[in-house]
């Protein structure tokens, strides 16, 4: 998620950007820039930390009284200057910055090329700008209403022009953008923190308003173009709550975040209801040659390619080796020019899994990374990258990421399965089809917060807990397992149900505790036999199950109902609640949730 901090008034914008900007360094970024207006267009962008923009800030007019700054999260282009907003039109007129995704800039881009334009960067926000100079007679509204229908996808926008000094237009559509009244200006802003500097009055803009802002009045224009009140709300906040999206923490903020993060991932990489990474999958012909697949990563990215293991091979029909990072090298892994090494990595900077890389690449494979992190240093040393569009994680203990690793991961089986025609057309629309009512179910099954609430009430004690599943259900047990045994502390075991039988049960006595998931049909009586099991020798059950199954009434102290859907995507809806129990149970015992002991976001040793 990138940042944006516009404002038009009295004081010096440059003042005013650099301080909202600086209220959302938390969330991580790559790059950052400015633009003010003077007797021209004045910009000033760099790569990486906020400081090597504010250590150059003198190079642009610190009087100006209109501007936009971005903070930028990369989602389209290497992290560099040239990518980095505002992003300026050719003839150095016009500079905008741009939240947010257009998703067919690639057509705007040959079109507008075709005319003759120069674009320099790899964005897709030099699009918007472009097609602003491109439309530009004597109005910059109307160059900009005209440029935004042109637009696909979802974006917020901060636009100022050399030729109407006075002038800063926004536009919202799906991306947040707020205008909050100053007593000498406006400031317009992706995020609350921005502007808590300078007042708590805040419009919250709707999806198609444009506003355009004078010195000190402003107008906005609704989706059909009609001006529009809107009201203008006190915000309640502290910086603190604020950073947090009003949520106690990071990470209770970034599990709600999942319904957006898959809704994202899907329009993304949809084209015409068919999945299209464009050229950073495996093209046809190279996937015929593949004749094994290695998916490798670490923690919670290498229980998302468990997963992609189970799909690669039930719908492509290629056989998938998983590996821990860290074993792999030292595993001696069958590898040639035949074999596709898959890395999946948040962070793209995991020490294991780069070195996982540069073993593979060794040995001739083909590589693929799936990452959060554009150019990090997985991204560039891989033979193709696709981007997961979790945005920026904070909380140590991973969610959002691990959906997001979930979608693409399923979208690639299924990707695969079509090139290789392994798939029929009307299991491969169902897929479809279901995968866009994921977002919708996601926000269904936190709805089960309470629930998960007593069961974190009634496990908080406890020194250790069983998870059990078959299947796919074992898979998002081990996630779960995780996920409390990392900010609970509490100590965790995931089990396959049918293997606790050869050993590990010795440990159940009365009122241990035990979370089963079953969600996979052919596996239901199978793990109920084993809960059965369990239940005997006293232990405590916990149920995640699909709604309509009461065949667990009997056994269980609390039951998760999770919505129906098919088999192979249950695991992104059971892992949620089992992301809320590792929240609330910390939370209960007063822990640290986001910052846990001994752990580190991103482990860049090995
Ligand atoms: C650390 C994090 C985990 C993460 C793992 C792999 O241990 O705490 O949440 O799953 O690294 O990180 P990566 O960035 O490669 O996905």
């Amino acid at each position: 998620m990138c940042g944006i901090v516009c404002y038009n008034g009295k004081k010096s914008a440059v003042e005013v950007i650099l301080n909202g900007l600086k209220s959302l360094e938390y969330r991580g970024y790559d790059s950052s820039g400015i633009s003010v207006v003077t007797d021209k267009i004045e910009t000033l962008k760099r790569k990486g930390k906020l400081k090597n923009l504010i250590d150059e800030i003198d190079k642009i007019d610190n009087n100006a009284n209109i501007g936009i700054g971005h903070i930028r999260w990369a989602t389209h282009g290497e992290p560099n200057e040239i990518n980095a907003h505002p992003q300026v039109s050719q003839d150095g007129k016009f500079s905008v910055v741009h939240n947010g995704i257009i998703e067919n800039y690639r057509e705007l881009k040959s079109e507008l090329e075709d005319e003759g334009y120069n674009f320099k960067s790899t964005t897709d926000t030099e699009v918007v700008v472009a097609l602003i100079s491109h439309y530009y007679t004597d109005d910059l509204l109307e160059a900009v209403k005209k440029a935004i229908a042109r637009l696909k996808g979802a974006y917020a926008l901060g636009i100022i022009s050399e030729y109407e000094k006075d002038k800063l237009i926004a536009v919202r559509n799906e991306s947040p953008l707020i205008l909050a009244k100053c007593d000498d200006g406006i400031i317009l802003a992706s995020d609350i923190p921005s502007v808590l500097k300078y007042t708590k009055d805040v419009v919250y803009l709707e999806n198609g308003d444009i506003v355009e802002i004078d010195k000190d009045s402003y107008t906005i224009y609704d989706k059909n173009f009609e001006k529009v009140d809107r009201d203008i709300k006190k915000i309640n906040m502290t910086l603190e709550q604020a950073s947090k999206g009003g949520f106690e923490h990071f990470m209770l903020k970034e599990i709600y975040e999942q319904p957006e993060v898959v809704k994202k991932t899907l329009e993304v990489n949809l084209k015409e209801n068919k999945i299209d990474f464009s050229d950073n999958s495996i093209d046809q012909d190279k996937l015929k040659s593949i004749d094994k697949v290695y998916i490798v990563a670490c923690g919670t990215a290498f229980h998302a390619g468990e997963v992609g293991k189970v799909a690669i091979e039930k719908l492509a029909k290629i056989p998938v080796i998983t590996d821990i990072a860290s074993e792999f090298r030292y595993n001696d892994p069958f590898i040639d020019e035949n074999t596709l090494v898959i890395l999946i990595s948040q962070s793209g900077e995991t020490a294991d899994t780069l070195a996982a890389l540069r073993e593979s690449k060794k040995k001739k494979a083909t590589v693929l990374a799936v990452t959060n992190v554009v150019g990090s240093s997985i991204a560039r040393e891989a033979d193709k990258v696709i981007y997961t569009l979790a945005g920026p994680e904070i909380a140590v203990a991973s969610t959002k990421a691990y959906i997001s690793q979930l979608v693409t991961v399923i979208m690639l089986a299924l990707d695969f399965a079509k090139k290789l025609d392994k798939i029929d057309d009307e299991t491969y629309s169902n897929y479809i089809a279901e995968l866009k009512t994921i977002p919708g179910k996601i926000s269904e099954v936190l709805k089960s917060e309470s629930t998960v609430k007593e069961i974190a009430k009634a496990i908080k004690d406890d020194s250790s807990m069983f998870f059990i599943g078959r299947g796919l259900d074992f898979l998002s047990v081990k996630e779960g397992a995780l996920k409390l045994k990392e900010i609970s502390y509490i100590h965790t075991e995931a089990f396959p149900a049918g293997e606790l039988k050869h050993g590990s049960i010795a440990l159940i006595e009365k009122n241990t505790p035990a979370l089963s998931v079953i969600t996979q049909s052919k596996l239901a009586e199978k793990t109920i036999s084993n809960v059965q099991e369990l239940v005997t020798r006293g232990a405590k059950i916990f149920t995640i199950t699909v709604e309509g199954n009461e065949n667990m009434a009997d056994f269980s102290e609390k039951i998760v109902f999770v919505p129906k859907t098919l088999e192979m995507l249950y695991p992104i809806l059971s892992v949620i609640p089992e992301q809320l129990l590792g929240y609330y149970t910390s939370l209960e015992k007063g822990l640290d949730v986001d910052k846990p002991r001994n752990l580190a976001k991103s482990v860049t040793v090995e």
